[in-house]
């Protein structure tokens, strides 16, 4: 049974607090979790809670309230429980918030719960996460989407699109895809720097230079692969993250380019049957197999006809969309609005919810890739999750900030535990 739980105010990896939680067992195991936080959130997310009203400490951003309602209320319903029951700790903690947003204790308060009663299990049995998660017959390693050029709203530079991912799809195993995005992270490193572009990091350790547009975005992320000894689309191919809520113009209706319009002199902007053809051209021109958050989170009509368009040759990724909500999965689902789920753990607020979008996911053949959030800590838990869910992909970032390097370190780990048995394969080659 749980014995003690307990949460304190820590910091995230861009100075912002946020929830650690300690689950400790009547066998004197502790389980400790840290929750993660988005910068471009969706509008239809679980709620994080902020001390809005306390604008003197750290801008309104802390999390004393939500700290306090592990501490009180939480920790109140939960002690006693059955640790190894996570089923039954999500539901209650679902039960007590008693909102469909988890505005109530936060999905923050949470969330933290939630992985630190997980991992107090998995240390108690003496397992790894990713076994207690995934059972004994866990075996499949994510392939990267390494984030290694920041735009959007992680980066202040110009470019409009918010991630340009490095997929080594090619490589024989997790390690050497690592190796092999790592060497040409640091390619494009060299070749930004021989132009005289900045190369300081975005949120998520990618470079962060002031290119003009997505062209010229994929040109050296296509230089750096090749330079690097690597063949494009074969060994490592290219994903995006548009995170186009961001650039949608709601009152205009459209999108704009704020970036690419400095550059041209004039307003740029492109209606979502521009960006589907934008989409098209940029497909035939560089060797990029996913795309997400390619229309904005409410267009379910626009995503149908992307996905109608695109969909066959291109992963399409719902993260803004979906926000890892089986409701709003299941509505995509009904309309073929995209073909993958991006999953983040905060987004929905527990580990079984985020389990049954994975599922329900599976159910309909779409693919899922647990992620990340711009805002993280040292916390590894989302490793565990990519092996012990089989989801085949995973979001982490640059290699780069210890917050991003420190997942795969883990992931690193992992695969040399499971051994022989550990399974690398190219998520599209098998339609899975
Ligand atoms: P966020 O961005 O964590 O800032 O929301 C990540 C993403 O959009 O994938
Ligand atoms: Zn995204």
């Amino acid at each position: 049974p749980i014995k003690d739980i307990y949460a304190r105010e820590i910091l995230d990896s861009r100075g912002n607090p946020t929830i650690e939680t300690e689950v400790l067992t009547e066998d004197g195991t502790v389980g400790c979790a840290s929750v993660p936080s988005g910068a471009s959130t969706g509008r239809y997310e679980a709620k994080e809670l902020r001390d809005k009203e306390k604008q003197d400490r750290y801008c309104g951003r802390g999390v004393e309230l939500a700290v306090n309602h592990v501490n009180d209320q939480i920790a109140r319903e939960v002690i006693g429980m059955n640790v190894y029951d996570q089923l039954e700790i999500d539901r209650l903690l679902v039960r007590i918030d008693g909102t469909e947003d988890k505005s109530n204790l936060g999905a923050n308060a949470i969330l933290g719960v939630s992985m630190a009663a997980a991992k107090a299990a998995a240390k108690s049995l003496d397992i790894p996460l990713y076994r207690y998660l995934g059972g004994v017959h866990t075996k499949r390693m994510p392939v990267p989407m390494m984030n290694v050029l920041n735009g959007g709203r992680h980066a202040d530079n110009i470019i409009d699109f918010q991630e340009f991912m490095l997929m080594p799809v090619g490589a024989c195993c997790f390690k050497e895809g690592l190796r092999m995005c790592t060497e040409v992270y640091h390619m494009l490193k060299a070749l930004l720097k021989g132009r005289g572009y900045h190369t300081g990091v975005g949120d998520e350790g990618g470079f962060a230079p002031d290119l003009p547009d997505t062209d010229s975005v994929c040109k050296i992320l296509l230089e750096a692969i090749e330079t690097a000894g690597y063949i494009p689309g074969k060994e490592i191919a290219l994903a995006l993250d548009a995170a186009a809520s961001e650039i949608y113009d709601r009152d205009y209706g459209k999108y704009v380019f704020v970036g690419e319009s400095r550059g041209r002199e004039k307003k740029v902007t492109r209606s979502t049957e521009e960006l589907i053809d934008y989409y098209a051209e940029l497909i035939e021109k560089y060797p990029i197999v996913s795309i997400e958050d390619g229309l904005e989170e409410s267009d379910f009509s626009g995503w149908e006809l992307m996905t109608a368009r695109l969909g066959l040759q291109t992963q399409l990724v719902g993260d803004d969309l979906f926000v890892t909500n089986s409701k709003r999965l299941a509505k995509g689902i009904d309309c073929n609005a995209a073909n993958a789920v991006l999953v983040k753990v905060n987004q929905i607020g527990t580990l079984s919810e985020a389990f049954d979008t994975i599922c329900l996911a599976e159910e309909n053949g779409y693919r899922s890739i647990i992620s990340h959030r711009s805002g993280e800590t040292a916390d590894t838990t989302i490793a565990d999750i990519a092996v012990a869910f089989g989801t085949g992909q995973i979001k982490t970032g640059a290699p780069c900030r210890s917050e991003r390097v420190e997942k795969y370190n883990r992931l690193m780990k992992i695969e040399e535990e499971i051994g022989m048995e550990a399974e690398y394969k190219n998520p599209f080659m098998d339609g899975k």
